[in-house]
């Protein structure tokens, strides 16, 4: 018997049960005699021992469907080795769960927080293989993400509707991205979208820069302006403070988020009208698009495969196209940021887009 343990965690994202079918399809075209586990809304369940069995059966008909099919959360603790306050030490409640079912491996599908969970679950001697799940593509060791696409498609289409708006009303309109603390997402639907001015936590942006570029254009007689800006994005200034010092201003600060920043101060000073639009969790909602199904089915068999050859503490990514496995321990706490002087930035500037920096 092959018992396997299946878990998402994090924020949810597009392809996620595209994923999971993957995996599952894979191990039942080699074997019959495999039981799943699958843990409710993260490491909770495997912590609280919460799942429920299922069959081949519940993975079919969900390549298309949004969401997660066993529920997620946010990893519901620290890092800690020693009891929480409610006195349960969940590394060993997670582990003793782990070996009351007898469970030949996990599988664990999440972002940046579930992969520094997963590799701990590996130090502490269970069998682990990760996906990488997340719309911010920030995960070390795979060139994409699953999620991240369908992201990036959504975000497009807000930019996409904001155009003739924008052109009709002469409004500066500042649409913000999901991302974390990176730009990924904003970037690709930046240029996929035909922003004039695209903000990135990578490259803390210059407010007189963006100003200038909103100005050049008006006297070019171009009556509108459309900024992707990142939801990490950070001004030069900011970027110079510490820790402690930005921590303590954010802290003071009014605005919902930085769109609103930004918004009010272009408005002081170009005297234009600014609106804001904020996608936010439609960024993570609806069906996967076909390169996020595509790449979720390819992982999720190739997890397979490792799991029936038993190799296990690995994380399944792509590079070139090819798909890798990578050692859980050069995965976990590694974020992957855009590289403010790659390719993609520089020929992107060449198409006249500004990043605020100069
Ligand atoms: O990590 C995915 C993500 O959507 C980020 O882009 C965003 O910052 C965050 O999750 C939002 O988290 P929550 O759903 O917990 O509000």
């Amino acid at each position: 018997m092959l018992r396997i343990g299946m878990l998402t965690s994090g924020g949810d994202c597009q392809a996620l049960n595209a994923a999971m079918r993957g995996v599952v399809k894979g191990v039942f075209s080699k074997r019959d005699d495999v039981e799943i586990y699958g843990f409710q809304e993260g490491y909770k369940g495997l912590i609280y021992s919460n799942f429920k069995m299922l069959t081949s059966r519940d993975f079919s008909g969900i390549l298309t469907v949004g969401g997660t099919i066993l529920g997620t959360s946010r990893q519901p603790f620290k890092l800690m080795r020693v009891p929480d306050k409610d006195g349960i030490d969940k590394v060993e409640a997670m582990k003793h769960t782990y070996h009351k079912l007898n469970l030949d491996c996990l599988v664990v599908l999440g972002g940046n927080g579930t992969h520094k969970t997963a590799n701990l679950l590996r130090e502490e001697g269970l069998n682990v293989i990760t996906l990488p799940k997340t719309i911010d593509n920030d995960l070390w060791g795979t060139d994409m993400t699953f999620g991240f696409q369908s992201a990036v498609d959504i975000a497009t289409d807000t930019i996409d509707r904001i155009h003739t708006t924008a052109t009709s009303h002469s409004r500066v309109f500042i649409v913000e991205v999901m991302g974390h603390k990176v730009g990924w997402v904003t970037l690709h639907a930046g240029i996929a979208g035909g922003a004039d001015i695209i903000l990135l936590p990578e490259i803390p942006y210059d407010i007189d820069v963006v100003v200038d570029a909103i100005n050049k254009r008006a006297k070019a007689g171009k009556n509108f302006t459309i900024i992707a800006v990142a939801e990490g994005a950070i001004s030069k200034s900011d970027a110079k403070l510490s820790k402690k010092e930005l921590k303590a201003k954010m802290a003071k600060k009014t605005y919902p988020s930085v769109a609103y920043e930004i918004a009010e101060k272009i408005q002081k000073r170009t005297n234009q009208e600014v609106r804001i639009t904020v996608p936010g969790h439609t960024q993570r909602g609806g069906s996967p698009c076909p390169y996020d199904r595509v790449l979720s089915t390819r992982l999720g068999a190739a997890a397979a495969n490792l799991i029936l050859k038993k190799e296990f503490g690995y994380m399944v990514g792509i590079k070139n196209g090819n798909i890798v496995k990578v050692p859980l321990g050069e995965v976990a706490g590694k974020l992957k940021y855009v590289e403010p002087d790659s390719d993609i930035i520089q020929e992107a500037k060449m198409t006249g887009i500004s990043f605020g920096d100069k």
